[in-house]
């Protein structure tokens, strides 16, 4: 039965000179249960903003579907909201305008006050409150960015789609707005999917990573399934025994396998897609990697 959201067999290609095409990814199969929190990861170019832009519908495939809740994808639609990295709000609109006009689009036939309450509760959500009146030039990033992210859940999308969200802001504020949108995704039970480059932060937010391999002809080498526990909080990541293990296991295939994974496994199924789970079944992997960081590998490998 395909998951809430299935993308099925989708390729890009661009025309090429001479008549040829060029293949930025192809055979992608990727599956997300309704709920789910999934990060993307891969090296530039190999295709992740492309597959959320056809998750979006601001992009179509040159092969292959995408469905959503039992729907084709066949443009836009107020059903999928995107948070860019540059948080894209309406200049001359104060925060509550920027929030309500999103709530206004999706349901036109609301009166004032219904739009206004409704937008005040993300803009709440979002820890906003005080700054309805605030026009975006004298937001600091990361408040923009809430706008951003309140606008986006305000119209209760089927799915949250998010382009490097926090890859502009300084490192306090990223964290901060890491844990909200973390604590409202638990809260809400909102599926997301999510392009990072950071790889604590996918490991932080994602229930599950997907590893793109680089491109051109890039594919979905392998979905990793997050073993740490759901309750997980931010400050304490990096002491849970499995930490290190995904953390590397990940690292691992950026560093090298991204790069040879498609010419050393030659007998690939895109359908099948290995589903990994970090942990003590890759003794060669985590042993090797821990050995790397200094006054952690000893006691890591004595866990279990
Ligand atoms: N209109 C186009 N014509 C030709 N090639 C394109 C076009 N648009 C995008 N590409 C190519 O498609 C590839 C994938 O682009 P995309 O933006 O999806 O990559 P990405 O994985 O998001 O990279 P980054 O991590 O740098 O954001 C790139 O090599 C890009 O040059
Ligand atoms: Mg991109």
């Amino acid at each position: 039965m395909p998951g809430f959201i299935s993308i099925e067999d989708i390729a890009k290609r661009y025309p090429a000179p001479g008549g040829k095409s060029t293949t930025i990814f192809e055979h992608l199969w990727m599956s997300m249960e309704r709920g789910e929190f999934a990060c993307i990861i891969g090296h530039s170019g190999c295709g992740k903003t492309t597959v959320l832009n056809i998750l979006s519908g601001l992009d179509q495939p040159s092969e292959g579907t995408v469905i959503v809740d039992g729907q084709a994808i066949d443009g836009t639609s107020l059903d999928r909201a995107v948070i860019f990295q540059s948080h894209a709000l309406l200049p001359w609109r104060t925060v509550m305008g920027n929030v309500a006009y999103a709530v206004t689009s999706k349901w036109p036939k609301w009166d004032k006050a219904k739009v206004k309450a409704h937008a005040q509760t993300f803009i709440d959500l979002v820890g906003l409150t005080g700054s309805e009146q605030k026009r975006p030039s004298e937001l600091s990033g990361g408040m923009k960015q809430r706008v951003g992210i309140a606008r986006a859940l305000s119209i209760t999308p089927k799915i949250l789609l998010m382009d490097e969200p926090f890859s502009a802001l300084d490192a306090l504020t990223r964290g901060t707005l890491q844990d909200e949108v973390r604590r409202i995704c638990l809260e809400t039970g909102q599926t997301t999917f999510m392009i990072t480059h950071d790889v604590d932060e996918a490991i932080y937010l994602a229930d599950k990573i997907f590893l793109m391999t680089n491109g051109p002809g890039a594919v979905l080498a392998e979905v990793v399934e997050n073993p740490l526990p759901k309750d997980r909080v931010r400050t304490d990541l990096h002491r849970h025994p499995l930490y290190y293990a995904t953390r590397n296991h990940v690292i691992d295939f950026l560093v090298s396998r991204s790069k040879t994974f498609v010419s050393e496994t030659p007998d690939f199924n895109p359908r099948n897609v290995p589903v990994v789970r970090p942990g003590r079944a890759e003794p060669s992997i985590v042993a090797g990697a821990l050995e790397a960081i200094p006054n952690v590998g000893q006691k890591n490998r004595s866990l279990p």
